[in-house]
């Protein structure tokens, strides 16, 4: 295992597609993951959107973010003025982690321990597309980016990184999940203001 880890961190990829291959071949991490999705996105984008993991649809398509939370993205993107195809998507961990409940595939969050697996790909993927701005969606990605805990009510907005400019809001699958019609549009209203502030900062 020691052995391996070794290996890994001297492997190095010259381009994104290189190591999206790399990633491709790559054994699930994760108990019940399958088929690892890549991020995507063109190289040297000014806003690189860090998500959980892929979900049901993700996984079945190979892209980030094209079930429900992502067309929550797309449409708050569009609303403040980000176009999504010159954004860089992506995930903390690249798997989609969970359990069979009859025909249902249901989301696991993934551990800090897979979490923290995953930051290898993170850190080369983020280093090749080199964005301004690295947006954390959520807990998940504010740990793998952070490298420690985070908590979005508390830590929201700009997120001092190591080496990079970061910024902390809350995951599409939350505002989602909330019952309350009204407390679901304020979330989404502060969601877009975040989108907002995030493309000032990259601008
Ligand atoms: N949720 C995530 O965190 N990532 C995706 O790609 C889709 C849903």
């Amino acid at each position: 295992d020691t052995a391996d880890d070794v290996r890994v961190e001297e492997r190095t990829f010259p381009t994104l597609d290189a190591l999206n291959a790399a990633l491709a071949a790559e054994p699930p991490v994760v108990p019940g993951g399958t088929r690892a999705v890549p991020g995507e996105g063109p190289v040297g984008a000014a806003i690189a959107f860090v998500g959980e993991q892929p979900g049901h649809q993700e996984d079945r398509q190979r892209r980030p973010f094209v079930g429900p939370a992502g067309r929550l993205l797309d449409r708050a993107l569009a609303e403040a003025g980000i176009a999504r195809e010159r954004v860089y998507v992506t995930n903390a961990v690249k798997q989609f982690k969970f359990v069979q409940r009859g025909k249902r595939r249901i989301h696991q969050r993934p551990t800090a321990g897979e979490v923290s697996h995953s930051r290898w790909w993170l850190d080369r993927e983020l280093g090749l597309v080199h964005p301004r701005v690295v947006v954390a969606l959520g807990a998940t990605a504010g740990l793998a980016l952070a490298g420690r805990r985070v908590t979005v009510t508390r830590e929201r907005g700009p997120l001092a990184l190591a080496n990079r400019r970061g910024y902390l809001t809350v995951h599409p699958s939350y505002l989602l999940r909330l019952p309350d019609e009204a407390a679901k549009h304020a979330a989404y209203e502060a969601f877009v203001a975040d989108l907002n502030a995030i493309r000032e900062m990259a601008g």
